[in-house]
């Protein structure tokens, strides 16, 4: 349910309703911009380009390459991987326990199915939050077998009893159990077959020191480069039987943040609009037809981006500003802006952190087709503490 509101509108509304209105200007932006689209809060993780997955991206699990040869980018991690995999063949040994860690969307959860598929065992899955009680990891750990893979996704969120169990099944493929109450309790150890546990998480830093300590090997994904993108988007392109001229391929990728989930995802998007507009091939013209429409500008920022940006330009003159205090103004959660918004304006170089806050630098000045003129930024020394 959408309505109009002009942007000036926009205080009002947040206040009376908690609903928030995109603040005004067509800067940079798409047509229509002018006009604010009302938008409940809890749109929010429906943003095209959000990197979280979306129920409608299960059409994706599809597209996952299953093997290292299909896999594209992350070469660094691929090559080491590799080794890793060689290394663990020649002894008949299960591979070593790994972490993977980065933004939502790069690849962390695929890694871990092709692992499985080169060393060619079972995987297993769960997730942080679903291993309620040590019990229930116990039940898990307890039902492996030999050289199995056991995925636990989001690991920062795994309670303090359950990591307790989990330390010695990582590290001795033990499982201590205490039998009994009070003063007749005794601990039993059980031993557990060879195992290997793939963990992946969003935020390295939640993780705990003794449980990173456990892991053999920890692997950082980054946001793939403009060259894989387009590989990627080559790849589903053809995979989802769709035609693409190169110039297409490429405005997609370039619009895609870096993540691959955000680029099958305005793939679909787009090829829905070649199909019903534009007699069914992408092409560049239609690539950016459909994205300007989707108000998916042309590195990919959004409504939410450019409503950041413009908080710290306009309200807080190019900042410094806190995050919390911007997070405030636009009626979001700090925590959104951290982890979903911020990492991307920080790779493209449009913001700073500074120990008093957030600067918006002379890129995204540039990019909001706003003159660039508080002159403090360029002397950044002004800032440190
Ligand atoms: N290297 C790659 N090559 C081709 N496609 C990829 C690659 N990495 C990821 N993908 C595609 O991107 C989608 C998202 O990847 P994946 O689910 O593995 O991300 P993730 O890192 O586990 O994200 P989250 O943190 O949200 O769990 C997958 O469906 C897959 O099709
Ligand atoms: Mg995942």
């Amino acid at each position: 349910m959408h309505t109009l509101f002009t942007a000036g509108d926009s205080p009002f509304i947040e206040k009376m309703f908690g609903y928030v209105c995109p603040a005004g200007g067509g800067i940079g932006a798409p047509r229509g911009w002018e006009w604010g689209i009302i938008e409940a809060m809890s749109d929010r993780p429906n943003r095209i380009v959000g990197p979280e997955s979306r129920p409608d991206d299960r059409l994706d699990q599809a597209l996952r390459p299953r093997s290292l040869e299909h896999l594209i980018g992350q070469d660094k991690v691929k090559d080491n991987l590799s080794i890793l995999i060689a290394a663990a063949r020649k002894r008949g040994e299960p591979l070593d326990h790994v972490l993977f860690y980065g933004p939502p969307g790069l690849g962390k959860t695929t890694l871990a199915h092709v692992l499985a598929n080169e060393m060619d065992v079972n995987i297993k899955i769960t997730a942080g939050p679903a291993v309620e009680r040590a019990g229930d990891l116990a039940a898990i750990l307890t039902n492996l077998h030999q050289g199995d893979i056991l995925f636990i996704d989001e690991i920062h969120r795994l309670g303090r009893a359950v990591e307790e169990v989990l330390y010695p099944a990582l590290e001795d493929f033990a499982l201590d159990i205490v039998i009994g109450k009070g003063p007749s309790a005794r601990s039993i150890r059980l031993k557990l077959p060879r195992f290997t546990v793939i963990g992946a998480t969003t935020r390295l830093a939640l993780v705990s020191a003794p449980l990173r300590a456990r892991f053999g090997v920890v692997y950082r994904l980054d946001y793939y480069d403009l060259a894989a993108m387009k590989d990627i988007v080559r790849r589903a392109a053809g995979m989802l039987g769709v035609e693409s001229e190169d110039g297409g391929v490429e405005e997609v990728a370039r619009r895609a943040r870096g993540t691959p989930r955000v680029a099958l995802r305005l793939l679909r998007r787009v090829r829905d609009y070649a199909q019903v507009r534009a007699g069914g091939v992408i092409t560049g013209t239609v690539a950016t037809e459909a994205l300007d429409l989707l108000n998916v500008d042309a590195l990919g920022l959004d409504e939410v981006d450019r409503r950041v940006l413009n908080t710290i330009i306009e309200k807080y003159n190019g900042g410094p500003v806190g995050l919390s205090t911007i997070a405030a103004s636009i009626s979001e959660e700090p925590d959104t802006i951290m982890d979903v918004v911020e990492p991307y304006l920080l790779q493209l170089g449009f913001v700073d952190r500074t120990p008093q806050g957030r600067v918006a630098t002379r890129l995204a000045y540039e990019h909001l087709g706003v003159p660039y003129t508080n002159a403090n930024h360029q002397q950044p020394g002004l800032f440190e503490a």
